[in-house]
Parts: structure tokens; sequence; C-alpha cells
């Protein structure tokens, strides 16, 4: 399948990374064509695999995972032509971390409570089946679940779209994520819980 990876960072490259060995095509998307991380991540990887800006990697792919900052997703989405998001299937994996909180992290307040980052997704890019998943932990695992407790723990799933529900449950399952582990929540709404379950895991982390 062709994939696109909006983002450059960390869980980006995990993300990346397993879906080249998977035998994916993939594109590493970012805001310029020739981003210094994007071309050394390149340099690691084979054929399959290759780089360009948001809306060359939106254009590639039907399905793509969003793994730029929280604050900066829909900027980063802005950049694309409608036409290249329209009926796609969009990952979220972000979480809506306030700039400048580090050890005790702060959400941006307009997307918490009431409201969250992939609601506001879905409700600026209509045409665009937003599905939220692997927010709730850290992006190795998230990538290679297998790190913990043998694969054996939870990924949560949330959409408004139950065929884009249907590829990301494959494509989980793909990762190693155990079909009885990923939980549907429901709707888009319910994400207000898996992000703000930042709080949570961070800690239990240490
Ligand atoms: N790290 C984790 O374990 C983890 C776990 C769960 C969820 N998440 C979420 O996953 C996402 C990615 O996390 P990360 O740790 O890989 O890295 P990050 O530092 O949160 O984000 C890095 C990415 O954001 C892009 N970016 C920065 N400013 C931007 C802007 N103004 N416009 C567009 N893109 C911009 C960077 O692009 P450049 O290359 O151009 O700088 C890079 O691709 C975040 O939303 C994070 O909350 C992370």
């Amino acid at each position: 399948m062709k994939i696109a990876v909006l983002g450059t960072g960390s869980v980006g490259q995990f993300i990346a990374s397993k879906l080249v060995k998977l035998g994916h095509d993939v594109m590493m998307g970012s805001r310029t064509e020739n981003n210094p991380k994007a071309q050394a991540w390149l340099s690691t990887q084979g054929a399959n695999a290759s780089i360009g800006n948001f809306n060359n990697a939106a254009s590639y792919a039907e399905v793509f995972f969003l793994c730029v900052k929280g604050e900066h997703t829909i900027t980063a989405l802005q950049t694309v032509d409608p036409v290249n998001l329209t009926g796609k299937v969009l990952i979220d994996v972000t979480n809506p971390i306030a700039p400048g909180s580090t050890e005790i992290f702060h959400l941006l307040p307009e997307l918490t409570n009431q409201n969250s980052l992939s609601e506001e997704l879905q409700k600026n890019f209509k045409d665009l089946k937003v599905v939220k998943s692997l927010n709730t932990v850290w992006g190795g695992l998230m990538a290679y679940p297998g790190q913990l407790n043998n694969g054996d723990h939870s990924v949560f799933m949330s959409s408004n779209w139950d065929d884009a529900k249907v590829i990301v449950n494959n494509l989980l399952i793909q990762f190693g994520w155990r079909e009885e582990n990923i939980i549907d929540l429901g709707d888009i709404t319910t994400v207000r819980g898996t992000e703000s379950y930042i709080h949570l895991w961070v800690k239990m982390r240490r």
C-alpha cells in the first residue's frame, strides 16, 4: 500500500521505518522537500521509501499518518491542496501539547474538555477520514508493541468513519497489535479521553 507519514520526528521515523519494513511504499512529508531529518531517514531506507513536502506526500498516498507537533497539525494540513485530502484516511497520532510544556504536560485549553485536536481536524477537513489512534503510547511502542508485556496491552481507535477504522485496524495488526487489544471507542468525540490520557501515561512510563 502507498502510505505517507507527515512528520520527521521520532514518531514519524518509527512509523515510517516500520511501514517500509512491512513492504509498504512510504513517503515521508515535511514542510520542505529537502528537510534534513527526512533526507537522513531516506538514506537508511530502501527503494520503496521517498520524501517530499506535505502536499507531495498527501497526493502520493491514500492513507497517511499525522506525526507533527500537535499545535501545528492544522497549519500543516492547510498547505495541502484539498483535492489531495478528499476521501483519504488520516491516522492521527498527535497530542495537543501546549508549546513550552515539558516535564508536566499542559494541553492546549481550546482542544480539551469539550473539544479535542482530532475533532478540530475533522471539523476543518470535512472530507478527510480522521482516525485517532496510537497517541496513548510512546512512539517506539506504536510501531513495535511487542516491546511491552509481549504485546499484550491496549490501543484505542476513534473515528466517525467505519471504513477507515477497518484500514487502521488492519495496519495496527501488521504493526503487531493484537486484534483483541484494539479498542474501538466510537466516534471522534471519544478522543477527548485518549488525548487527556497523556497526563497519566507519561507518569506510568517512569
Ligand atoms: N514522542 C512520543 O513518544 C509521542 C507519543 C505519543 C504521541 N506523540 C505525538 O506525536 C507527534 C510527533 O511527536 P515527535 O515526538 O515525533 O515530535 P515533535 O517534536 O512533537 O514533532 C516533530 C515534527 O513536527 C514538525 N513541526 C514542527 N513545527 C512545525 C510547524 N510549524 N509546521 C509543521 N510542522 C512542524 C517537525 O517538522 P520539522 O522537521 O520541519 O522540524 C517534525 O516533523 C506529536 O504530536 C506528539 O504529541 C508523540
